[in-house]
């Protein structure tokens, strides 16, 4: 067997052997998506696991502007921007990025993974270097392997690593330090006013990702710059389209002259096609949704604290979330796959991370709470979380 079919057979003895034993959750089939609950072969659940933040997703005005969209331009694109034409509305969505984000212009993408790929890949190079966080999502971490720089990684949030790392590089050596704004697998923060600090110290760039910050962070939903009161400390905005915003895509926000670059560098700008007119339109209209109705992101306060500080109170471990991704840490992988297995079974919708996406040991469930669940639909899932840790020795 060569190592490409051992590889393959590994993984689908790995697949098949979960699916044997019951505990295999991954590509769930949905038959119904509605605010807070979802269905699955047939059974109603509470959904602990939607990045809709803001229970966008099904909203009236941004499901009408996709259909307006579609009756205008129908229902693709000729192809790349660049050479096949750009719409309006692709251009309106730029600027109401810009606008949100408080920068000179922006950039949209077909994918979140694909603008980290790209805009990494595009920004530094073979005599670069490039920081990251140690629990930087995968999407970034390939953006540096593929631009081919020099790749440091700094302990999780650990500002001290980090300095040491900007030391490593040369004075003059371009420097590129990227963090998620919030960790996707522990909801913790990441220390924006030090990490700016140092990048300024040492003249690096700094990226931020807001894929899971954008509409949760800072008092009106703007992000991590709003939630520290720290306007322009960001260089490189990057975002996603697929989370809070119901919609898909991927977009850059900063200076004009670093967008301008980007429209004519960036790989999966020029060579793949652009976003399709509906998928903009309900962009740019949540954008709107989200400064008009900043009730949803009051809900979405309490909900982190009520579903937070429950879970604390009952003993669980959720590291240092502080915002609506609570992982619920269980131990070993077995013990994550069956709180999910006794959780769902009670009406829970939630999944189980295991390694080697987290590391050995600290298996989770990862449960995102959104603003439109209710206190009570919380106080419930509070109660099976209890009574399944209790079964299984995850909490006393
Ligand atoms: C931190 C982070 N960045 C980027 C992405 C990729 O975004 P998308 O799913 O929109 O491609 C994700 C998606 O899970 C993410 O969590």
């Amino acid at each position: 067997m060569s190592s490409i079919q051992k590889r393959i057979a590994e993984m689908n003895r790995r697949v098949e052997d979960l699916q044997e034993r019951g505990i295999y959750f991954y590509l769930q089939p949905l038959d119904g998506l509605n605010g807070a609950w979802v269905s699955s072969n047939g059974q109603r659940m509470l959904n602990f696991a939607s990045y809709s933040y803001l229970g966008l997703l099904g909203h009236p005005r941004i499901e009408q502007a996709a259909q307006e969209a579609i009756k205008q331009y129908g229902t693709g694109t000729h192809g790349v921007r660049i050479l096949a034409g750009s719409l309006p509305l692709h251009v309106e969505l730029e600027q109401t990025i810009a606008r949100f984000k408080k920068a000179e212009a922006a950039i949209v993408y077909s994918s979140g993974y694909v603008t980290n790929l790209t805009t990494v890949s595009t920004l530094v190079g073979r005599d670069d270097v490039v920081i990251c966080d140690k629990f930087n999502h995968a999407s970034i971490v390939d953006g540096c392997l593929l631009s081919g720089a020099r790749f440091l990684r700094f302990r999780h949030n650990d500002m001290g690593d980090l300095e040491q790392r900007l030391r490593q590089a040369a004075p003059d050596q371009g420097k590129l330090v990227i963090v998620d704004a919030v960790f996707s697998m522990d909801g913790d923060v990441i220390d924006l006013p030090e990490v700016s600090r140092l990048c300024r110290e040492h003249n690096a760039l700094l990226m931020v990702d807001e894929a899971h910050s954008l509409g949760v962070l800072g008092e009106t939903g703007h992000g991590i710059e709003e939630h520290f009161g720290m306007e322009g400390a960001i260089d490189v905005q990057m975002g996603t389209l697929s989370k809070t915003i119901p919609s898909v895509g991927g977009y850059v926000a900063g200076k004009r002259e670093l967008i301008t670059y980007l429209k004519h560098a960036a790989r999966a700008f020029v060579f793949s096609a652009a976003l399709p007119p509906a998928q903009v339109a309900a962009a740019r209209a949540s954008f709107e949704v989200i400064e008009d109705e900043p009730e949803r992101i009051s809900a979405l306060r309490r909900n982190v604290g009520l579903f937070l500080n429950g879970l604390r109170a009952r003993g669980f471990d959720t590291l240092n979330s502080e915002t609506p991704i609570v992982p619920i840490i269980c131990g070993a992988d077995e013990q994550a796959y069956q709180m999910a297995r006794l959780c769902q079974e009670e009406g829970i919708f939630v999944l189980p991370v295991v390694s080697p996406a987290v590391p050995v040991g600290a298996a989770r469930l990862r449960a995102n709470v959104t603003a439109v669940h209710t206190a009570s639909d919380i106080a419930h899932a509070l109660d099976i979380f209890e009574s399944a840790g209790k079964q299984l020795g995850v909490i006393g």
